[in-house]
Formats: C-alpha cells, structure tokens, sequence
C-alpha cells in the first residue's frame, strides 16, 4: 500500500506542480483534444495539442475536448473558471468540496462529478510513480454534456454526480 501524509502533495507547502494525471486515467479519458497545462519535460504525451508553462497555456485560445489537471494553489481557480467558460472538459482536482474555488467554479457549473474511489498515486516526470499517493481524495469536474459523456464511458471507479 502507498503511503501518504507527510509527503503528499496535497498540501499547499509542495514545491513543485510537476505531478502527472496516472497514466490509466488518461488512457480512460482518450482522445484528448487539448493538454493546457502540461509539463515541459513529457513521459508521455496525454493530448493531441500541448501547451506548457512556456506558452501559458491559460492565455491561449482552447479547443475541442480539453483535460485539464491543473497547477496547484489559489492559481488552480483560474484554470477551472476558463474550462468553465470553454464547457467542453474534465478538470481532475482535489475533491475540496467546501472551498471557495469549489463554490465560484465547480458547484454552480459542472455538469457531472466522479468522486474517485481510493487515492490517486501521481506520477514524476521521469515516467515513475510517486513513492506515496496524493494525501487526499479526487474528484473529476465535468464541464458540458460531452465531457459528461466522456467521465461515464471511462469506467473509472467512483460515484458519479449529476449536477444538471
Ligand atoms: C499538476 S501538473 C499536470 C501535468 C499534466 N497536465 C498531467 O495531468 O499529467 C500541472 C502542470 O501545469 C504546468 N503549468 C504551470 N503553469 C502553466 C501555464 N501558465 N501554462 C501551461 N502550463 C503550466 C506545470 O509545469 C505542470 O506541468
């Protein structure tokens, strides 16, 4: 079994944002049209289109089906108010219902929400896993009813919400 705790990452002491989507995720989810927020350096390349911090992806026009795990901290809300406006994505984040991003972005305009059954283990740029797993509980936010599709077809363990 994975540890946590102490060196997961969920808090908002981490140093780094470099913690990559489980690669089973991103095979349940394929074909992704766009990656905004990728990493530079990619063990593999999770969508057709990549943005990274070199482009700032958040100010770049988004298009088509979008999968967005996004960089950590008070920035994060930013990121889900744009794949809001854009309705058409999935945004993977800690399941921190009672925040106030939660209350701007996820509440009043996600379609679905997958509580993800377990822990996620994160994984490196050098293509490992993490040694423990991400500390708290994820959620997958649905934006639009493609996205919604795209969450129930990927068979990921966990309890769906419909929202709308
Ligand atoms: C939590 S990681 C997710 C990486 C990848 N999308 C995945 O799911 O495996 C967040 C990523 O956002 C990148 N990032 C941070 N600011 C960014 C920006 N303004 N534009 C694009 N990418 C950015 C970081 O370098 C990091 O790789």
């Amino acid at each position: 079994m994975k540890k946590n705790g102490m060196g997961s990452h969920q808090s908002h002491n981490m140093t780094t944002d470099e913690w990559l989507t489980p690669p089973e995720i991103v095979k349940a989810l394929a074909p992704i049209d766009l990656d905004p927020c990728a990493p530079i350096i990619q063990p593999w390349k999770i969508a057709d289109k990549c943005f990274t911090i070199i482009d700032d992806g958040l100010n770049q026009p988004w298009e088509g089906f979008v999968y967005c795990n996004p960089p950590y901290g008070k920035m994060a809300a930013k990121w889900l108010e744009k794949l809001a406006n854009h309705d058409n994505g999935i945004a993977l984040i800690f399941a921190r219902t009672e925040t106030e991003m939660f209350f701007d972005w996820v509440w009043p305009y996600a379609d679905s929400l997958l509580f993800i059954k377990g822990r996620l283990t994160f994984w490196k740029v050098d293509g490992t896993p993490a040694p423990y797993n991400g500390g708290a509980p994820s959620v997958m936010v649905a934006y639009g009813k493609h996205a919604r599709a795209r969450l129930i077809k990927s068979g990921i363990p966990g309890q769906l919400l419909n929202l709308r």
